[in-house]
């Protein structure tokens, strides 16, 4: 099962995917992580990534799609992946249908998580990312055992840089004009899948997992 979050910033994507993959036993991959994990080991890559992460921007097509689809050429994604943060363009969609088709496969679904923005900008102040591993918490509506502790790997806690609200507000505004045409394009293919990403999280699980086995 291949498998596609879209949504803005902020709207529950990485959360899903991440309980889409233990459920289906198929690897999360997304690019906003491989860049943190970049950023945090001082990768050359992640220097470059972070010029753009810090101002909201999306980091270039050139950079991200290679990245991409080195990861997804890896062993671990031969039987399907859930993709969290790619594609953000029109082009990096291209890009991957295209090196789907040379392999004759396809997308399965592209679930689009809808928040409006006013729901965003608080999610955003409140989150809290573990690094280690990936997992992200609220402090509010998703809070660890322990404060600043990640549950799953006892890593520390981090607070995005690009959390900030003016950055998020940046981001909104990149995710209207660059990604949102992404909804029209999986219409077109008939792949795209709706889901309300304002209810509890576990219910917007249940709703995309009955998506998926309908
Ligand atoms: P990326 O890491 O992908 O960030 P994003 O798309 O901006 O999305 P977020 O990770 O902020 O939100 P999310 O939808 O995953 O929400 P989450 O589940 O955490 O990208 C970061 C940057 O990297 C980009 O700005 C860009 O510069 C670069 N980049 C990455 N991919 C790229 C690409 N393909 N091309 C170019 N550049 C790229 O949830 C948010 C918060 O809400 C959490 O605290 C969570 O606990 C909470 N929450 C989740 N669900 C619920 C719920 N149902 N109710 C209440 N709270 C909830
Ligand atoms: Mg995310």
């Amino acid at each position: 099962m291949k498998i596609i979050m879209l949504g803005a910033p902020g709207a529950g994507k990485g959360t899903q995917a991440k309980m889409i993959a233990d459920k289906y036993s198929i690897p999360h991959v997304s690019t906003g992580d491989i860049f943190r994990a970049n950023i945090k080991n001082g990768t050359a890559l992640g220097m470059e990534a972070k010029k753009y992460m810090d101002q909201g921007q999306l980091v270039p097509d050139e950079l991200t799609v290679k990245i991409l689809l080195d990861r997804v050429a890896q062993e671990d994604c031969k039987n399907g992946y859930v993709l969290d943060g790619f594609p953000r363009t029109i082009p990096q969609a291209e890009v991957l249908d295209k090196a789907l088709t040379e392999l004759g496969d396809s997308i399965d679904y592209a679930i689009n998580v809808d928040v409006p923005d006013e729901n965003i900008i608080n999610r955003m102040s409140g989150r809290r990312a573990c690094v280690a591993c990936g997992a992200t918490y609220h402090i509010v509506h998703i809070p660890t055992k322990v404060e600043g502790i990640c549950d799953r790997c006892g890593a520390e806690l981090i607070l995005r840089d690009d959390d900030k609200p003016e950055t998020v507000k940046k981001r909104l505004d990149v995710y209207h004009t660059q990604t949102q045409p992404l909804i029209d394009y999986y219409t077109a293919k008939g792949v795209l899948r709706e889901v309300d990403g304002t209810k509890d999280m576990k219910d917007v699980f249940a709703d995309i997992v009955k998506l998926l086995e309908q």
